[in-house]
């Protein structure tokens, strides 16, 4: 086994200051059990911490009443060399999200292009380096059209998934880039013809199980080398760690039940 070399990162995070679960528009919120939002800071912070102390750079965006779901920044777009295409999100609870990180990127002076489609950001939308691709997923929130808009915007090829677990609503619950050419997925959580798919392209994936996933254990991040992943994927954590990566574990059970970990808090800046 080679030994991994991280790669710093810039990430966009939100404090989860108004995070609450008001309404349910997955099947991991459920609005009649409690939230408590000073744990869910407590715990968001952690995971802030953690990145800061791999080495990595934290960015951050104001955090804003009436949109509780904020915290789950890796929704409002997606950036790969240097430019940004907008989310557009599907429910309306959250569409005002996308224009607060419209506007972030704008001020920092990003090439930011405007999606028509509906699309949940890096949600659904994942980027291989040493590929020079992206994968994506459809079937829950992301339009599929969005797929060849991305392209188009970013000029980068998009590889379009199907995603056919209502569990696993985000392709960045169901897949993860792990380093700049290998990924790890839960077959399971993907069409048939998906599955068939990510086999061909991919064959040295590293595959996850119900558990795993269920686990949010495919919801980290990667620096090549540090896998940033919940306390509670210990499963996800070993096999990792058997194929070289270091597992560092953030314990986010408030965010949860919201439907999200670690991956949804953070949107990667590629410039
Ligand atoms: N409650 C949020 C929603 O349903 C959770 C988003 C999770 N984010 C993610 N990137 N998977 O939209």
């Amino acid at each position: 086994m080679t030994a991994k070399s991280m790669r710093p990162r810039e990430y966009l995070l939100c404090r989860p200051e108004h995070f609450t679960v008001e309404y349910a528009i997955n099947p991991w919120m459920d609005t009649t059990k409690p939230v408590d939002t000073d744990t869910s800071v407590s715990q968001w912070e952690q995971l802030a911490t953690t990145l800061k102390d791999l080495g990595h750079t934290v960015h951050t965006l104001e955090p804003e009443a009436g949109l509780p779901d904020m915290v789950f920044s890796a929704n409002g777009a997606f950036s790969v060399n240097g430019t940004v295409y907008g989310a557009r999100f599907r429910y309306p609870q959250r569409q005002a999200e996308a224009a607060v990180h419209e506007k972030w990127y704008r001020e920092r002076g990003w090439r930011f292009v405007t999606p028509t489609h509906t699309n949940e950001g890096e949600g659904d939308f994942a980027y291989v380096p040493d590929r020079g691709l992206a994968l994506a997923g459809y079937g829950f929130r992301t339009d599929v059209r969005a797929h060849s808009e991305a392209a188009e915007a970013l000029h980068v090829p998009v590889v379009s998934l199907k995603l056919v677990d209502p569990r696993f609503y985000h392709l960045d619950v169901a897949l993860t880039v792990i380093d700049d050419s290998t990924i790890a997925y839960y077959p399971g959580a993907f069409s048939q013809a998906s599955q068939e798919i990510l086999r061909h392209l991919f064959p040295e994936a590293i595959l996850a199980d119900e558990e795993d996933t269920l686990a949010f254990g495919l919801n980290l991040v990667s620096d090549n080398k540090h896998v940033v992943i919940n306390t509670e994927a210990t499963q996800l954590a070993d096999k990792l760690s058997t194929a070289g990566f270091t597992p560092v574990t953030v314990n986010l059970s408030e965010l949860k039940k919201g439907g999200g970990s670690v991956k949804c808090c953070i949107a990667e800046l590629r410039q």
